[in-house]
């Protein structure tokens, strides 16, 4: 069967748009309606007059775009697809944590469970932290969860030093070699290093940009450089070709290159087949408590206000 022919035809019956992220295989990339990364996303969803959402993307993703559109059937077509940052916030954990910090401010990256989101008063993700965190009086004091490279990376530039940020890690981009991009950059001199704000310090020290997936796909339009050293899921790799087909671009290799760990596991679990079945069924859907939807939902209008 052509998937991607019948995706689209069904897509049309049923008035469905479908969201992808970056990091979706290109074929699903090649379906989506809109691509983009999570702060687009969201944006995109919340704003969106189709009557159903099919969110290429992890579980949080589809969450977030629920929580903005409840009225609206939001798909998902591997509900298994999580992430390893999300799952480094317990909800559980999280309350025990924050007896300590009473009077913080609670600004969570949007790779958080829908639970963690109701105990957060501001949302935000990688092409955003910076600027909510700039914009919060000086003397505001900030629990940043879940993600320790993001909050060093957001402290290195804010200066906020006295930012209390939760100890947890995305398994993708904890994973990229110092070392390998070293070979790397020794091997194309003129490579210029693109990296995600989530890989560790020692690997942001090495980029000449940091940013969000769609900061760094821009960058590589943009600048005049034609070979890039990408450390951030490969997935990426898609759209930047696409928009630069006479440019390089080399995935930064994992410490294991066995492990290929620069693809993301749950990205990844979702294929052609998966999408044309879940919108031909109109399942798995997202369904969350509405009571909760309405205790998660301050936090991520809170970030999209403050985005503008
Ligand atoms: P973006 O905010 O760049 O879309 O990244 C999301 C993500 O999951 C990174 O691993
Ligand atoms: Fe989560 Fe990492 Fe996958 Fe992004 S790449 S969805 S942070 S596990």
């Amino acid at each position: 069967m052509d998937f991607s022919k019948e995706i689209s035809k069904l897509k049309k019956e049923k008035n469905c748009v479908i969201l992808a992220h970056f990091y979706q295989t290109a074929d699903i990339q090649d379906i989506a309606d809109f691509i983009g990364d999570s702060l687009q996303l969201s944006q995109t969803a919340a704003e969106t007059a189709a009557d159903i959402i099919l969110f290429c993307g992890v579980n949080f993703m589809a969450e977030t775009a629920k929580i903005l559109s409840p009225c609206k059937k939001v798909l998902l077509p591997e509900p298994a697809a999580g992430c390893s940052l999300a799952d480094s916030c317990k909800v559980n954990d999280l309350k025990e944590f924050l007896k300590d910090y009473p009077n913080h401010t609670v600004v969570s990256y949007v790779n958080t469970s829908v639970e963690v989101k109701a105990m957060t008063d501001i949302c935000c993700t990688s092409g955003n932290a910076v600027k909510i965190i700039e914009n919060l009086p000086e003397n505001e004091k900030i629990v940043f969860l879940p993600d320790r490279n993001l909050g060093s990376y957001i402290k290195s530039i804010t200066k906020r030093d006295d930012m209390i940020v939760w100890d947890g890690a995305c398994h993708v981009h904890e994973e990229f070699s110092v070392e390998k991009i070293i070979e790397l950059k020794n091997k194309y001199p003129g490579a210029k290093v693109l990296a995600h704000p989530e890989c560790k310090k020692a690997v942001l020290i090495l980029a000449d940009k940091t940013g969000s997936t769609s900061a760094l796909l821009e960058f590589s339009k943009k600048d005049d450089c034609k070979q890039f050293i990408v450390a951030t899921e490969s997935g990426i790799l898609h759209q930047m070709q696409l928009a630069s087909p006479q440019k390089t671009f080399i995935p930064a290799p994992p410490v294991d290159s066995t492990c290929g760990c620069n693809d993301c596991k749950y990205m990844k679990m979702l294929t052609l087949e998966k999408v044309y079945n879940t919108l031909k069924n109109e399942s798995p859907e997202v369904v969350i408590d509405v009571e909760l939807i309405e205790k998660a939902k301050k936090s991520i209008l809170r970030m999209l206000e403050m985005s503008k």
